[in-house]
């Protein structure tokens, strides 16, 4: 009886060290301990036994009931430790690991990735990117520009103008006075950083002033009341027209291709003389107006030219604004021009419609990251 006992035991002992989870655990608790398990129906029948024997077969069972249910517990709670960690492994984070990125929520606006772009070129051939007021003085404006009051290039501006009295109470005009009501302007174009920069550096003065700018002009495929433009100014000792034409060469590959040339035609505005309106060579059919198939080509209407910008020789009389900050009109010289930056990014990526920059369509935006 002590020998079967001992080998209850040892099988029952081998049995769970080689359960593999709870229902197993229990099925064999069932079976070795259970009501109608051999080793309780040996402590049921100790009585039946020769009294010298109910003592060590008592003894001897009650011990391996003990151990047995000492080892089921054990077991089971290194089977339940084992299944933690492994849910704990399975749903472990590593937080070491970097990070997803986060989707980018929106891209740069390709219009201010083409001002970037322009000012790149402009830098590398040695300009200055500055920047200036939205809301301008009549004086930076037009006056200084070489449009006298009544003047009727102010009257093609569709000006918008700004009501003084929402001005902080420092700004002021001619000396001192407090600015009347056609005295302060939304920006129509860039240029008033012209005098503005020549204002605060001696010449030489190489700078392109990118911005915004307004106009009291309706919100359709080809206008808007907001767009932007960049201005560039070159002002020095011997600054000519060929330097000019140099530079937007310069400007015009860079942005449109290497292949491409530029023409003057001749143009009118106050500030330069002589004025040039800049084509640049198509940059669709080459400059030849027609497409491989031979028809017209729609982008420079079969012309082979696009027109880009508006430039020219500054005229003296914007030096004479600024005489006393060195810019003596006998001594200086320099160029002028001023260039749309919807209208480079229009030609550029084949927009059709001016509304696209504006709407911020993430539609529109994702083509351009
Ligand atoms: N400011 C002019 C405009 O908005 C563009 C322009 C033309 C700028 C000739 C210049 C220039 O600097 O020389 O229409």
């Amino acid at each position: 009886m002590l020998e079967r006992i001992d080998s209850l035991r040892d099988e029952a002992s081998a049995a769970i060290a080689a359960a593999r989870d709870p229902a197993a655990l229990e099925e064999l608790r069932v079976r070795y301990l259970g009501r109608k398990s051999e080793l309780t129906a040996v402590l049921r029948g100790i009585s039946e036994l020769e009294p010298d024997q109910r003592g060590p077969v008592g003894a001897a069972a009650n011990e391996a009931r003990r151990a047995l249910e000492a080892e089921l517990s054990a077991r089971a709670e290194e089977l339940e430790g084992a299944e933690l960690e492994r849910w704990l492994a399975a749903g472990a984070i590593d937080v070491t690991l970097p990070g997803a990125p986060p989707a980018p929520a929106a891209a740069q606006n390709l219009l201010i990735r083409t001002q970037r772009e322009i000012e790149d070129v402009f830098v590398g051939l040695g300009y200055r990117v500055m920047e200036g007021p939205e809301v301008e003085l009549d004086y930076y404006n037009f006056t200084a520009l070489n449009h006298p009051p009544g003047h009727p290039a102010r009257m093609a501006q569709d000006t918008f103008y700004v009501d003084p009295s929402t001005l902080a109470p420092d700004v002021t005009v001619d000396g001192g006075l407090p600015p009347g009501p056609e005295d302060v302007v939304l920006r129509t174009h860039t240029s008033p950083m012209q005098v503005r920069a020549m204002e605060n550096q001696e010449p030489p003065i190489m700078i392109v002033v990118p911005g915004r700018c307004y106009r009291s002009d309706p919100f359709d495929a080809t206008h808007s009341p907001v767009f932007h433009q960049v201005e560039g100014l070159a002002v020095g000792e011997r600054i000519t027209l060929a330097d000019l034409k140099g530079t937007l060469d310069a400007i015009a590959r860079a942005i449109f291709g290497p292949q491409r040339e530029t023409r003057f035609r001749p143009g009118f505005f106050p500030f330069t003389e002589p004025s040039v309106e800049v084509d640049v060579s198509c940059f669709r059919c080459g400059g030849s107006g027609r497409l491989e198939d031979g028809s017209r080509d729609p982008l420079c209407k079969g012309v082979g030219w696009i027109e880009i910008l508006g430039a020219g020789v500054v005229d003296p009389n914007v030096f004479g604004f600024v005489r006393e900050n060195g810019y003596d009109p006998e001594r200086v010289q320099g160029f002028a021009f001023g260039m749309g930056i919807e209208r480079i990014a229009m030609l550029k990526h084949a927009i059709p419609d001016l509304r696209k920059f504006f709407e911020n369509d993430v539609r529109v935006l994702e083509q351009f990251r």
